[in-house]
């Protein structure tokens, strides 16, 4: 791989298909005079490369991608999938669907180290019969906010102050100490799970609640999860630190290298599910993301299963163009209630709009492996035209027409329409008890990732100012006051209290 033969080399070509016969030497007067501004070769490679840059994801900017495919097993818990939805790649277990999945960091640009303590993303494209379904999903179960006119600011806090451009912990503890709902995620990060030792070593998750669907329009809130085959390994800080001193493409090589040797990682969908109401028995909202569904009450469902088996040809075409949007989903998956994640299906499709050109669908890595017939088109690079695909009249772009035109499509199964009714206002939640699961994860966790979770939080609080340190104690002491004293004795803002002797 990789190594050009000689012999073997096809001829170079610009990109008007000319034969390329100097590609080392400039058109000049004379070996040493002026360059030639009729150099179209020259002029066409120079404007080429300047151009090689589409505007990085504003989040999600450095990743990792694979091809491979999902087969679902037909089944949800003991009952038929058809019982809960109607869509076909939940379902049909005879049928293969192809998938690209996009590993990534989030905070950092698209070079930053794989090392950084930070999410990861892991957003699934499954190309299905009945059009695209994107699953975009995080390597932890919660996000740190449940309305999305936060997100700008969780972003802005967690980058380099806008003066210096330096990473500054006071602002990301100034802000989380401000929006409690982001403890657990919070939690979360400053544990081992904080650093996944590569994308292959984690599990995926939807966080958002959606719906499932059934063809008598019947739905059941559901949570999606990845439960990886090869294990959750994370490092601790000290191991990220030594990986990031040889290496910032730790993970990427993990995954492309994994593939090339013919180890195909695997995931297995499984599913979480609950009746579709509000449930004023649950301590939490079934659609508040930043809480889990505790796998005791809801179990995880096996779905289907995911292997990863090629590798992209081409980074930038199939990596960085590729383009996910959670609000993309295939009949017999719905919205649910969930505030932010209505306010994520309108982000992604705005952001690729501006970052890769409003055409970004008509792209391989992103169309549809179905017929698309619409009567949108034009503008930046359009090349498809789909009413010629579709064998219908090119002169009638408009709907509803008597001419061989497109038309609407019969609806398949039962439509959901759920009834919802309140004044339009601006409020929070009602159950928002942003510490008890707090509690949950850390007594979950061994007395070693217990450990080092206190000791990375004393690490990454010990350079901030002294009050915003007081105002996480507060919160700390309302998840477990355990929590509050170890972090706080760890800070020099509390007296250790004494172990008593043993009595034997
Ligand atoms: C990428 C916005 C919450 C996971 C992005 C992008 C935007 C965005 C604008 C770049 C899209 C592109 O240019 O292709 C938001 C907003 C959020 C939010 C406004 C909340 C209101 C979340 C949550 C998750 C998540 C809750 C996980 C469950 C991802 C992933 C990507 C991404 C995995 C990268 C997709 C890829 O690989 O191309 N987000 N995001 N985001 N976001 Fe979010």
């Amino acid at each position: 791989m990789g190594s050009p033969e000689q012999g073997t080399a096809k001829i170079l070509t610009n990109r008007q298909g000319h034969p390329i016969v100097d590609n080392q030497n400039s058109r000049s007067v004379g070996e040493s005079g002026p360059l030639l501004l009729e150099n179209y070769n020259f002029l066409e490679k120079i404007a080429s490369f300047n151009r090689e840059r589409v505007p990085e994801r504003v989040v999600h900017a450095r990743g990792a991608g694979a091809f491979g495919t999902f087969r679902a097993y037909g089944r949800i818990g003991e009952e038929p999938a058809e019982t809960y939805t109607r869509a076909k790649v939940l379902t049909d277990k005879e049928r293969e669907t192809e998938v690209f999945v996009r590993f990534s960091t989030v905070v950092g640009g698209g070079h930053s180290p794989e090392t950084t303590r930070d999410p990861r993303g892991f957003a699934t494209k499954f190309y299905t019969p009945e059009g695209n379904w994107d699953l975009v999903g995080n390597n932890h179960p919660v996000f740190f906010i449940r309305d999305p006119i936060k997100f700008p600011d969780l972003i802005h806090a967690s980058r380099p102050d806008p003066v210096t451009n330096r990473f500054d912990p006071n602002r990301r503890f100034d802000w989380v100490s401000n929006t409690p709902e982001a403890l657990l995620v919070t939690l979360m990060t400053s544990s081992m799970r904080g650093v996944p030792k590569g994308y292959r070593f984690m599990n995926g998750f939807g966080v958002h609640t959606f719906k499932l669907i059934n063809a008598e329009g019947v739905a059941t809130l559901v949570r999606f999860s990845w439960i990886s085959q090869q294990g959750c390994h994370g490092f601790t800080q000290h191991e990220a630190h030594q990986v990031q001193a040889t290496n910032i493409y730790h993970a990427t090589e993990d995954l492309h290298q994994a593939i090339e040797r013919g180890e195909f990682p695997a995931w297995e969908l499984c599913v979480q599910l609950m009746s579709d109401d509000e449930h004023p028995e649950l301590p939490f909202d079934p659609c508040d993301p930043t809480k889990v569904w505790p796998e005791r009450d809801f179990p995880l469902l096996p779905v289907g299963r995911l292997v990863l088996n090629r590798n992209p040809q081409d980074y930038f075409t199939e990596v960085e163009q590729s383009a996910f949007s959670p609000g993309v989903v295939v009949d017999g998956i719905g919205m649910s209630n969930d505030k932010l994640l209505i306010g994520r299906t309108f982000a992604y499709s705005d952001s690729q709009r501006y970052r890769i050109g409003p055409n970004y669908l008509q792209l391989p890595i992103n169309r549809p492996k179905c017929p698309v017939a619409t009567n949108y088109g034009a503008g930046p690079m359009a090349y498809r035209v789909d009413s010629a695909a579709a064998g219908v009249d090119a002169h009638i772009n408009y709907e509803p027409s008597g001419g061989n035109a497109l038309r609407e499509a019969p609806a398949v199964g039962v439509p959901h329409e759920p009834f919802v009714a309140g004044h339009v206002t601006h409020k929070k939640i009602a159950r928002r008890d942003d510490y008890s699961q707090c509690r949950d994860f850390f007594h979950a966790l061994s007395e070693f990732e217990q450990q080092d979770l206190l000791h990375n939080l004393v690490h990454f609080m010990m350079p901030v100012r002294r009050e915003l340190q007081e105002r996480m104690l507060a919160h700390f002491d309302r998840i477990d006051t355990a929590i509050g004293d170890a972090i706080g004795q760890g800070l020099g803002l509390r007296k250790a209290v004494p172990v008593p002797e043993a009595v034997s």
